[in-house]
């Protein structure tokens, strides 16, 4: 056999996931002898006002506590706005740690990522969010997730709001060096919580699979994440002490953080973004609104891709035409949105059909990155098409 240079066999793919890993039930009980491997004086840990009232924050201070110096900044609110990076910048260049640790959902451990960014680099720190380059590595990072499903306890990549627009940074020095993910830390989180992060987490691997960016690795670990979410997302908003699920979410976390990290998120990241700020919707229950409608919009253009997702939810598609499997894969989806009450259209946002043309601005303008790595390149016609079906 002789392939030709576009056969998916000829392609080259690079896969890295630096992040160590320390996971599983009471690991947080493993951090103080974690910590004697990094050399510090003054760590910093960064939280939110309620977590850093938790029996997490307290193991990490007690972990802290006998080894060396430490300070706090726990103002990180969940979808934090440009306005807390000062308060960041202001606390590590007055006394620059050389330590980071993020406590909580994924919106503190984005922070403790700026934290360690703003010690190296010293410009305003909202530049670094336009564009401006990261010139050196900070102190090292360590991420303890308190909820399962944004991945960000293993990815490069950090996200503010500015003005009601999402803004991201992904740099390699932002990948956190270490990540204590005990699901345990987990049990506290409120069913709806819970629901919007779980969701996220699959959305991530199912995005990630789409990708025209995937790749074997990514495509495995994403598989996975799929399935597990498959397995325990019910179970876990059912029942909050039930910890084989909460697991098992944890687990679907960091699978698909290792994945999208490498692959990127396609269309329905992008079109979420479009509404999530004004709606006041959390995250993940923002993109999953979105996620079915992508996945069938896709079909045509990646059979086989669907097929692998279908197949990770324990979908029979055996005898079925290919574009039933992925009305299939979509049903699935709104089941469990079904499940957890999560919004399902447009209309339940207090949208109306008139919003439709600033939000396909919006997403051409802003968050074309998403369209970029979406597998089927949606004209402006077709995306006004996609938002409609939303309602
Ligand atoms: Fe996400």
């Amino acid at each position: 056999m002789d392939p030709k240079p576009n056969h998916p066999l000829m392609k080259i793919f690079s896969y890295q996931a630096p992040t160590r890993l320390v996971y599983g039930i009471n690991s947080i009980d493993r951090l103080k002898e974690e910590l004697k491997k990094f050399e510090f004086k003054n760590a910093l840990i960064v939280t939110g006002s309620t977590v850093c009232k938790t029996t997490a924050c307290d193991k990490v201070r007690e972990a802290l506590n006998s080894i060396g110096k430490y300070s706090e900044f726990n103002a990180v609110r969940p979808e934090p706005e440009t306005s807390v990076l000062a308060g960041i910048a202001e606390c590590v260049r007055q006394s620059p740690p050389d330590l980071v640790i993020g406590v909580g959902g994924g919106s503190a451990l984005d922070m403790a990522k700026v934290a360690s960014m703003l010690v190296a680099n010293d410009k305003d720190p909202i530049k670094y969010f336009k564009g401006e380059p990261i010139v050196k590595r900070g102190p090292p990072i360590i991420t303890v997730p308190t909820i399962a499903g944004t991945g960000s306890e293993v990815t490069p990549i950090t996200v503010i709001v500015d003005d009601n627009t999402k803004m991201a940074i992904t740099h390699y020095t932002l990948y956190p060096a270490m990540a204590i993910i005990d699901p345990v830390l987990s049990l506290t989180v409120s069913p709806q919580a819970m629901a919007s992060a779980g969701i996220d987490a699959l959305c991530h691997a199912i995005e990630s699979i789409m990708s025209v960016d995937s790749n074997p690795v990514s495509s495995a670990l994403a598989f996975e994440a799929i399935s597990n979410v498959d397995d325990f997302f019910e179970r876990a908003y059912c029942n909050g002490e039930d910890i084989e699920a909460r697991n098992g979410l944890s687990l679907a976390s960091v699978l698909a953080g290792m994945a999208f990290s490498n692959t990127g998120l396609c269309l329905p990241h992008g079109i979420a973004y479009t509404y999530a700020v004004q709606c006041s919707l959390p995250h993940g229950a923002s993109v999953s609104l979105a996620e079915p409608y992508v996945v069938e919009f896709n079909t045509p253009a990646i059979p086989e891709k669907i097929d692998l997702i279908a197949a990770a939810l324990g979908i029979d598609t055996s005898c079925m035409p290919a574009s039933d499997v992925g009305c299939e894969v979509a049903d699935r989806i709104t089941e469990m949105l079904d499940i957890a009450h999560l919004p399902q259209t447009l209309d339940e946002l207090n949208l109306d059909e008139s919003d439709i043309e600033p939000m396909v601005n919006d997403l051409l303008k802003k968050h074309a990155r998403f369209i970029a790595k979406n597998p089927r390149k949606p004209s402006r016609e077709e995306l006004i098409g996609l938002y409609e079906s939303m309602f």
